[in-house]
């Protein structure tokens, strides 16, 4: 009888018991008389001991021999083992290979530096800390997706190519477009988020979002992912609760789900565990107020680099909201805070441990006079915007939303140095190979 198929992860479950493994050996070690495979195979890392006295001479040479990345169809026992990592162990019956490496692979226990890791991203995936972190990437995305639906809200696919710009006329990638012309790649799904919120009340979006800037730091990639959330009739104050309630969703989740890949990649979950309701606040006034304590040289207006976002959140173990920013330094269609019209009633969240800013959001503009102002004073052209003048005619009601960046987050959760481990293959400033 063949032995049944089994995947790491459930190993557990058929202790004594012969079966089947399909997967990768991603290292190894031996004396004359026995052989330690490190094997993986998508769900887990275990260890293949394969004993002489079980093999031919030949056969037991050619595990011996295997090369690093050999794919590989094995039977054997599974094993306790209180000494292995995982608790069990494969006592290898038989081997049968697939396809041995062509040539050694390229990534070795040596240290690589990170310009060769990334040009072998195809292959690097599979390495352990960066299988872990995208572990917990597939954790991150789950949580978002349940969140929403546990929360009545309905999915909205919003369009990549779009001719109304919805952030910064700066960094667009420009298309050109059949007879219609010039387009965009989307930077948001925002607009369209704010006409769907106007026909399901809640709505949200996940996807790839690209924007053309020359930033060359750890926080910035050209595409992104993000989640962004539209409700029909909810102020700021809704808003944050919203941001808060999500963001905390998505930690209860990775540490439940997900600390074994967090213990991998040697992520102190003491300080994800104080992540708990509610976040810290302050305004853009009382920011700038305290920077200039801090010895920042900044004035009223202008917006935060990456610097001065770490000074205000390090102040705190949780998450900080700063809100009301001033309105010459935010997009177009964010509403004015009617007790300070110089001021909109938006918000940044930035995460602790100097990440940075995850989430950015706002109450939006309802109504049509002083959005076509607003259009007007950022130079718009008003006809690429005439359909989302059009939501200001007709039934139009307050609303409020925000996008959540999805590597931002990863990055923060996972502790990474850098944004580029958070996605499966990167686009930064100079590279898009693989
Ligand atoms: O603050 P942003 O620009 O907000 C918007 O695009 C709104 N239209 C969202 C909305 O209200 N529906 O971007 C949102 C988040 C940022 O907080 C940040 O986490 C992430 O997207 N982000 C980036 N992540 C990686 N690389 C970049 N270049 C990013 N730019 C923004």
């Amino acid at each position: 009888m063949i032995p049944k198929w089994v995947y790491i992860k459930d190993f557990k479950k058929y202790i004594d018991q012969t079966v089947e493994f399909r997967g990768w050996v991603w290292n190894k070690r031996s004396s004359g008389k026995i052989a330690f495979l490190q094997l993986r195979d998508g769900t887990g890392f275990i260890q293949g001991i394969a004993e002489k006295k079980n093999f031919d001479d030949e056969t037991f040479e050619n595990i011996r021999k295997i090369k690093m990345e050999s794919s590989v169809i094995l039977q054997g026992t599974i094993k306790k083992d209180e000494r292995s990592p995982k608790n069990v162990e494969l006592h290898i019956t038989s081997f049968k290979k697939v396809q041995e490496p062509i040539e050694d692979y390229p990534i070795s226990k040596k240290d690589h530096g990170i310009d060769f890791l990334m040009e072998n991203r195809h292959l690097w995936i599979r390495s352990r800390r960066q299988f872990h972190i995208l572990k917990i990437r597939n954790e991150i995305l789950k949580a978002i997706r349940d969140f929403y639906n546990q929360n009545d809200f309905t999915l909205i696919d919003t369009p990549i190519f779009t001719g109304s710009i919805g952030e910064s006329a700066g960094n667009t990638f420009k298309l050109d477009y059949f007879d219609y012309g010039e387009v965009y790649l989307a930077q948001t799904g925002q607009l369209y988020l704010e006409a769907a919120a106007m026909s399901f009340g809640k709505v949200y979006n996940l996807g790839p979002t690209f924007r053309s800037e020359k930033s060359k730091t750890r926080r910035h990639l050209i595409e992104f992912w993000m989640n962004e959330a539209e409700v029909a009739f909810y102020k700021h104050e809704d808003n944050i609760k919203l941001q808060e309630s999500l963001v905390s969703f998505i930690i209860q989740r990775v540490l439940e789900n997900a600390s074994d890949d967090l213990k991998e990649i040697g992520r102190d979950t003491n300080k994800l565990q104080k992540i708990q309701l509610p976040f810290e606040r302050m305004t853009y006034t009382q920011a700038i107020d305290f920077l200039k304590k801090k010895g920042f040289e900044i004035e009223w207006g202008e917006d935060f680099g990456a610097d001065e976002e770490s000074v205000l959140a390090s102040q705190f173990e949780k998450p900080l909201f700063v809100e009301k920013y001033p309105r010459k330094a935010k997009a177009f269609y964010m509403q004015p805070d009617e007790n300070n019209p110089d001021v909109v009633l938006c918000d940044d969240l930035l995460a602790p441990e100097g990440y940075g800013e995850i989430i950015g959001g706002s109450e939006r503009i309802w109504e049509e006079s002083i959005l076509i102002d607003r259009l007007k004073e950022f130079n718009l052209p008003l006809d690429q915007y005439q359909w989302y003048i059009d939501l200001r005619k007709f039934g139009s009601v307050p609303h409020s939303g925000f996008g959540l960046g999805v590597e931002r987050t990863v990055a923060w959760i996972c502790g990474l140095e850098h944004i580029r481990e958070a996605i499966p293959f990167a686009r930064t400033l100079y590279r898009v190979y693989p």
